[in-house]
């Protein structure tokens, strides 16, 4: 009888336990924050992304490949000719992705395929 009552306050007690601590949100999930891609741009998104991954090989004196990734118009033709996507979308260890340590997130990746999905602004 005793141990009845014992299990059955240990099966409320975790019934409890997972009932009142269940979150079911991303970023309690996986750590992380859910990508929001509904309001990219390029001053506050793209531009900065390709500053910090791109333009440091992709400068103005001897860019990787002869292309020049500093400025709005080199970054838009890129990517409007779909050279950028193609590159990023590799696989890591490719030896053709982009950058070449295949250090762009998956939300990093959605953000730029957003931008030119949207028309490649400068906005
Ligand atoms: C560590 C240096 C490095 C970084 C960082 C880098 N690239 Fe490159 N990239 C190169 C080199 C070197 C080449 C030429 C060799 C080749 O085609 O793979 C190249 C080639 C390319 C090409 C093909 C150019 C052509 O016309 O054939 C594209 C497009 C490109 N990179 C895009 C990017 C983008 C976008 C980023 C940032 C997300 C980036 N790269 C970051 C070194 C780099």
């Amino acid at each position: 009888m005793k141990w009845r009552v014992a299990s059955l306050l240990l099966f409320s007690a975790v019934l409890l336990g997972t009932t009142q601590c269940y979150y079911d949100d991303a970023r309690t999930l996986y750590g992380t924050t859910p990508c929001d891609t509904a309001a990219v741009t390029w001053t506050a998104d793209i531009q900065p992304l390709f500053q910090a991954q791109c333009a440091g090989c992709h400068g103005a004196i001897s860019p990787g490949g002869g292309l020049s990734l500093i400025n709005y118009s080199q970054i838009s033709a890129a990517s409007l000719n779909g050279s950028c996507m193609n590159r990023i979308q590799m696989p890591a260890g490719s030896p053709m992705a982009m950058p070449p340590n295949g250090s762009l997130t998956s939300c990093q990746k959605a953000k730029i395929r957003t931008w030119i999905r949207q028309g490649a602004l400068q906005n």
